[in-house]
């Protein structure tokens, strides 16, 4: 048996299952990657505008590289593979995704049940009062934007050397260690603690699948490997009728 005959055959019979994405879920939409050859980290430098340091020296600059990404993601549509995992929170009566993405993409395709492991795009916080509240303007009309008490805000968004909140994070691994199958589909597995979360479930008894085109760290360790694009393979999960 393949491996994705052998995956189908778990989720056939599959009550929980957890879902943690990257950003190689949303490629097929048009939005940029962080690692390969084309990928943001390619011609940005992450320590000029995702870190706190970065932001403090110059906010302006940190803010004029989120309003152009903003601007980007602004017309992009989620992609077949977005819409299977909706699909899997509708079909799975335990079920949590658990992405890494910032773009709100799994959300417009219709998930709900999600964690947002590094924050979202559309959302600004107050540097003073740490409210976050959703700022969907293209382009942002001022930059730095401010908050109504005066003070600066900032991307909801966790930057190298800030940790993630602790609510969400526990979240995510109380489902590793609940699921019966983990599927990691689009992510280099090198961001930490994210990349962790595979060894949490399989360690726990879950059957671990991945889906990237490339090989990554996880792929030695994973159940089963499914070489390919998120939009080809995530589908062919969600399909009723048994092609093995
Ligand atoms: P990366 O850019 O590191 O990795 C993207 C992965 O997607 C790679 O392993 C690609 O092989 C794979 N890929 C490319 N196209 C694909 C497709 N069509 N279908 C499936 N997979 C595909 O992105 P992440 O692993 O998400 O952090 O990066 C993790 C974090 O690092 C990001 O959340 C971001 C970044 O710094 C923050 O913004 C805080």
């Amino acid at each position: 048996m393949d491996d994705l005959a052998r995956v189908r055959e778990r989720l056939a019979i599959a009550k929980s299952v957890a879902v943690l994405t990257g950003a190689g879920v949303s490629a097929e939409s048009g939005v940029p990657t962080f690692r390969g050859p084309q990928g943001l980290w390619r011609n940005f430098r992450p320590e000029e505008l995702a870190t706190p340091d970065a932001f403090e020296r110059d906010p302006k600059l940190v803010w004029e590289w989120y309003d152009w990404r903003r601007g980007l993601i602004a017309p992009l549509k989620p992609n077949p593979g977005h819409y299977a995992i909706a699909e899997m929170e509708k079909r799975f009566p335990e079920f949590l995704l658990i992405t890494q993405n910032v773009d709100g993409l799994h959300r417009v395709a219709g998930n709900a049940k999600m964690v947002e492991l590094h924050g979202n795009i559309w959302h600004a916080r107050c540097t003073a009062e740490g409210t976050v509240r959703e700022n969907r303007d293209v382009p942002l009309k001022e930059i730095p934007p401010r908050c109504r008490c005066g003070a600066l805000l900032r991307p909801h968004i966790v930057w190298f050397g800030e940790s993630l909140e602790e609510d969400v994070l526990e979240k995510a691994v109380n489902s590793c260690k609940r699921c019966e199958v983990l599927i990691v589909a689009g992510t280099s597995s090198v961001v930490q603690p994210a990349a962790s979360l595979a060894g949490i479930a399989r360690e726990a008894g879950a059957f671990v699948v991945e889906v990237n085109p490339e090989e990554t760290p996880l792929t030695p360790m994973a159940d089963a490997y499914l070489q390919g694009a998120s939009g080809l393979i995530l589908p062919q999960l969600m399909m009723k009728e048994n092609h093995g």
